[in-house]
C-alpha cells in the first residue's frame, strides 16, 4: 500500500490527460469547420473579382455584360447560400460547446460512480487498498438494485473507523491466501482491535484447527471441567496447555485475570457470598427483584465466564465479553457452555434498548478508560437495560481524589436509581497508592 498514492495520482493524472485529449480534438474540429467556412466565403469572391478583371477586356461587350450580369446572380445565389451555411455551421458550433459541456459534466459524473465511493475509501486509507481488502470494505451494489429500506442501491460491510489510521496493519491483517488458511496472527489482530480497530473486517480464510479436537464436555459438567488442550491453537499464548494457565496463578508477574482458569480455586467462590461490603452476591443481588424478572444479561470483560456460569446455574442467560489477552478466554467460555463474545469496551453494545434484564462488570469499567469513553458506555448500558433492569458495577477502582471529583458526578448523570452502593480502599497494589473500590447496584428507572 506503500506505493498507492502514488498509482491513485498516476491513474488520476491519465484520466485528465484522456479527457483533455478529447476537449482538444473536438476544439481542433471547430476550428477546422470555420476555417473551412472563411475559405469558402473567400473563395467564392476571389472569383467575382477574376471575373471583374476580365471584363474591360472583351469586345462584344453585351455579351460580356449579360454574361457578367448571369455570374453576379450565381455569386449573389452562392454568397446567401454560404451565409446560410456559416449561419448554421455557428449553430453547430455553439451545438457542439454545450455539447462539450455536457460531456464533461456526464464524465464527471460517471467517474464519481465507478471509482468515487471505492476511491474516496482509498483516499481515506490514503493510499490504494488491495483487492482482498477493497473487497472486504468498500461498497458493494444490491444485486435487487435500489432498497428502500435503506435508501441506497448498495451497501459497505461494517469495519471499525478506528482501523483507518492503521492503513498498513490493516493491510497486512488481509494479506492472505484466499481460501486457505489463514495466518495465525491473534495476537496482532487483537491489538488491532484493541486500539479501536473493531470490527475487524472479515477474511476469506480459514482458521488454523486444532489437531485432535475432541467434542466438547457434556454440559451441564461442562460449566466447570477445564477443556481439553486439543480443543484450541495454542499458538498465540506464552502457555502451551490449560495446566500452565492453572498454574500462572502462582507464577511471578502479572497476567489479566490471573487466576481465573483455576475454576477449583477462588473462581469457585464468586459471587456467592456477600459480605454486604464491595462483595456481593448474586442471591442478593436477584434477590432485589421478584423472582424470575432477571433472565438474560451481558457481563462486560467477564474473564473466564464463571458470573455467566452462576447465572446459568439460575437459569439466566449471560453473554460474556472478553478479550483473548494472552489467554484463550473466549474458547474457555465457550468449552464451559457458555456464550463468549470477542469484543472490547470500545464497541457500541450489540443490543437494542430496553432489552436486557441485568449488565454487570468487575474490574473492568475502572480508571483507565478515558472519562468521555466510560461516559458513553455508562449512557450505552443504561440505554440496553429494560426498565427496571439492573446495573451492577463490581470493584470499579480510581484514585481516591478522583471518585468524588470525576465519577461520582459522571454516574449521576446518567440518571440510574442507586440501590446500592460501597467504597472501600484497594490495597492489593499498596495502601501508599491511595485507590478506591466502588461496588454499586443500579436500576434503570421505570419512566
Ligand atoms: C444587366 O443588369 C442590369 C441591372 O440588373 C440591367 O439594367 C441590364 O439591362 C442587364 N444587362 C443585360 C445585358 O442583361
Ligand atoms: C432451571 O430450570 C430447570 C428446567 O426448567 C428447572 O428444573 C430448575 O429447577 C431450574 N433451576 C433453578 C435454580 O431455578
Ligand atoms: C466523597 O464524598 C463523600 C460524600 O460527600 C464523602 O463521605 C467521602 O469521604 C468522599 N470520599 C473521598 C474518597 O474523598
Amino acid at each position: 500500500m506503500g506505493s498507492g498514492a502514488e498509482d491513485y495520482q498516476r491513474k488520476q493524472a491519465h484520466q485528465q490527460q484522456r479527457q483533455c485529449q478529447c476537449k482538444l480534438n473536438i476544439v481542433l474540429l471547430v476550428l477546422l469547420t470555420n476555417l473551412l467556412t472563411v475559405f469558402f466565403l473567400t473563395s467564392t469572391n476571389l472569383s467575382y473579382y477574376t471575373q471583374h478583371f476580365n471584363l474591360g477586356l472583351g469586345e462584344e461587350s453585351a455579351t460580356l455584360i449579360r454574361e457578367l450580369n448571369a455570374t453576379r446572380d450565381r455569386l449573389t445565389a452562392s454568397e446567401s447560400q454560404a451565409s446560410g451555411l456559416y449561419e448554421k455551421l455557428t449553430s453547430t458550433n455553439l451545438l457542439v460547446q454545450s455539447l462539450l459541456i455536457e460531456l464533461a459534466r456526464l464524465g464527471e459524473l460517471s467517474d464519481s460512480n465507478k471509482f468515487g465511493k471505492l476511491e474516496n475509501f482509498n483516499h481515506a486509507l490514503a493510499g490504494e487498498v488491495s483487492r482482498e481488502l477493497g473487497l472486504a470494505i468498500g461498497p458493494q451494489k444490491l444485486p435487487l438494485g435500489y432498497s428502500p429500506k435503506t435508501g441506497t442501491d448498495e451497501v459497505y460491510p461494517a469495519f471499525g473507523a478506528g482501523c483507518l489510521p492503521y492503513k498498513d496493519e490493516l493491510a497486512q491483517y488481509m494479506s492472505y491466501k484466499v481460501g486457505g488458511e489463514c495466518p495465525v496472527d491473534d495476537v496482532f489482530a487483537q491489538r488491532l482491535m484493541l486500539k479501536g480497530c473493531e470490527p475487524l473486517p472479515r477474511r476469506r480464510c480459514h482458521p488454523k484447527s486444532p489437531a485432535g479436537y475432541v467434542e466438547p464436555n457434556p454440559f451441564p459438567q461442562s460449566l466447570w471441567a477445564t477443556p481439553p488442550d486439543t480443543s484450541i491453537i495454542w499458538d498465540p499464548y506464552t502457555c502451551k496447555n490449560y495446566q500452565c494457565l492453572v498454574d500462572r496463578e502462582k507464577a511471578p508477574g502479572i497476567y489479566d485475570c490471573k487466576d481465573c482458569f483455576n475454576l477449583q480455586g477462588r473462581e469457585r467462590h464468586r459471587w456467592l457470598f456477600d459480605n454486604e461490603g464491595l462483595q456481593y452476591g448474586i442471591d442478593q443481588v436477584l434477590g432485589m427483584k421478584p423472582p424470575g424478572t432477571i433472565r438474560i444479561g451481558f457481563d462486560i470483560g467477564g474473564g473466564v465466564g464463571t458470573f455467566a456460569a452462576r447465572m446459568r446455574e439460575r437459569n439466566i442467560t449471560i453473554v460474556t465479553s472478553t478479550m483473548n489477552l494472552d489467554g484463550p478466554f473466549n474458547s474457555f467460555i465457550a468449552s464451559r457452555g457458555l456464550v463468549p463474545l470477542h469484543l472490547s469496551v470500545s464497541q457500541r453494545l450489540p443490543f437494542f434498548e430496553n432489552t436486557l434484564d441485568i449488565v454487570h462488570s468487575m474490574h473492568v469499567l475502572s480508571n483507565w478508560i478515558p472519562n468521555a469513553m466510560l461516559e458513553f458506555i455508562l449512557y450505552d448500558i443504561y440505554r440496553v437495560l429494560r426498565p427496571g433492569g439492573l446495573f451492577w458495577l463490581d470493584h470499579f477502582f480510581c484514585q481516591e481524589t478522583q471518585l468524588n471529583q470525576t465519577y461520582v458526578p459522571m454516574i449521576n448523570r446518567i440518571g440510574f436509581n442507586k440501590l446500592r452502593w460501597n467504597v472501600g480502599k484497594k490495597v492489593d497494589r499498596g495502601q501508599d497508592k491511595k485507590e478506591w473500590y466502588v461496588s454499586a447496584l443500579f436500576e434503570k428507572p421505570t419512566n
